[in-house]
């Protein structure tokens, strides 16, 4: 068996919780290596619902090794909060989970400075007010508290110079909210007794693991066009979603990655401020959200919804060196006449096919829409990709050749029975 890389190739929510926790039973360990709980992943096993934010879904399979890794923002209140829910439905995270002693640590005070920064009309981002980005601001500017730091007795003397910025800022920018600093750091103690047990060098142990012949799924959060670098910038999130983030965010070298597969939905949605080509403001994107049930798992915000944008899908299959695709949630195209497919972009006047990085050329996209036929049938089918309807496949063959990626599986339900994989593609062989 392999290691892999398994992430999002559009704007995050392409239903990789259920993928990595249908594939993982494969794996030795699952480690997420960016973002922190602005993720949402909501897996359904039989009749019940988890909702993982920042535990890897591999934590729902006994034995499996969950790994938090370095290049994760960790805030343990939240971190906590799921360990309890999990363990209310008899899941035993405590002793699978490893937390890495270089992620960077969420303070309250992150979320007091997004709130006033999203205040701000012409720079709203629509984030998930989480403290995501100014956790990673402090992570750059080099003056963060790593979760090694928040579990070592000097824990007090490094607050305190953090604590005292923070001071500063409040009280340049006149912030009203009251922080208390003291309180905070009474809070974070009692957080990092219960953390601590869970703490170890993370590179280590996957390396480790390597070593002796095991495997690792690497579990990305987000999308490739959220990622910092490679998304619609500045409507990004504040890490590396793309498939390098596995290796920086992890301490495990590129020579031991052995594929990367992307996931896509069958059409594309997007939650958030930003530039989003395909996006289908009609009747029938309202009949995506509603049949697609596109609402965020974290801030149960409403999706903006839209068609499969090739372009797109061009974009990111190149920067991540995608293998192979998983196509989620096509399903949710069974009753359409016809689905509409961006397959390239007018900016300018200028037809393209490539994906500009100006955010004024972003946002002047004209999409070219091609129009596939729809298949009117159920694809819900029981486990054989030769079931599935014909045209279906026709509309996945058209997929394939226009993005030039495999299509290697396709999701046709919610259930972790409901996913088919393609006899004979790249992504059986990686799955050994
Ligand atoms: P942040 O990650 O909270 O800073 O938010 C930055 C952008 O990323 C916003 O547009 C969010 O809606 C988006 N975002 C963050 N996490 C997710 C996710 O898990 N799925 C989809 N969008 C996300």
């Amino acid at each position: 068996m392999s290691n892999l890389i398994v992430l999002g190739a559009q704007w995050g929510d392409e239903g990789k919780g259920k993928i990595v926790d249908l594939l993982s039973e494969k794996f030795d360990a699952v480690a997420r290596y960016q973002g922190g709980h602005n993720a949402g992943h909501t897996v359904l096993i039989g009749e019940q619902k988890f909702v993982l934010k920042l535990i890897p879904s591999g934590v729902l399979r006994r034995g499996i090794q969950a790994v938090i890794g370095n290049g994760v923002v960790i805030d343990p209140a939240a971190l906590l909060e799921e360990i309890s829910a999990l363990e209310a439905l008899g899941v035993n995270v405590r002793s699978q989970l490893r937390i890495s002693n270089r992620a960077h640590v969420i303070f309250p005070f992150h979320r007091t400075i997004e709130k006033i920064s999203e205040g701000r009309v012409d720079r709203k981002i629509g984030t998930t007010s989480r403290g995501i980005g100014p956790s990673y601001e402090d992570k750059i500017a080099r003056r963060g508290i790593r979760i090694a730091d928040l579990v070592d007795v000097d824990f007090p003397r490094l607050y305190r110079a953090l604590a005292e910025d923070k001071q500063l800022i409040a009280d340049t920018f006149k912030i009203s909210e009251k922080i208390d600093f003291e309180e905070i750091l009474e809070q974070y103690t009692e957080f990092a007794d219960q953390i601590r047990p869970m703490v170890c060098d993370t590179a280590h142990l996957l390396n480790s693991m390597i070593r002796e012949g095991k495997s690792i799924l690497f579990e990305g959060a987000q999308g490739t066009m959220l990622d910092i670098d490679f998304g619609t910038y500045p409507f990004v999130t504040s890490s590396s979603a793309a498939a390098g983030g596995a290796c920086t965010g992890t301490g495990v070298a590129p020579t031991k990655i052995d594929g990367i597969l992307g996931v896509s939905k069958a059409y594309i949605t997007r939650v958030g401020e930003g530039p989003f080509p395909s996006e289908d403001l009609t009747e029938l994107g309202e009949k995506i959200r509603r049949e697609g049930n596109e609402y965020g798992s974290v801030t149960g915000r409403p999706r903006r919804c839209g068609w499969f944008d090739v372009p797109l899908l061009r974009y990111t299959a190149e920067v991540n060196g995608f293998d192979s695709l998983i196509i989620t949630k096509l399903d949710v195209l069974d009753d359409l006449e016809e689905v509409p497919v961006c397959v390239a972009y007018e900016v300018d006047g200028k037809v393209m096919t490539q994906m500009p990085a100006s955010t004024r050329r972003m946002e002047a996209i004209k999409p070219i829409f091609e129009r596939v036929a729809g298949w009117k049938e159920s694809t819900r089918v029981s486990g054989r990709w030769s079931d599935l309807p014909e045209k279906a496949k026709q509309y996945l063959k058209f997929l394939e050749e226009k993005t030039g990626v495999e299509i290697g599986s396709v999701s046709n339900g919610p259930g972790r029975d409901e996913t088919l994989i393609v006899p004979g593609s790249r992504l059986e062989k990686l799955l050994g």
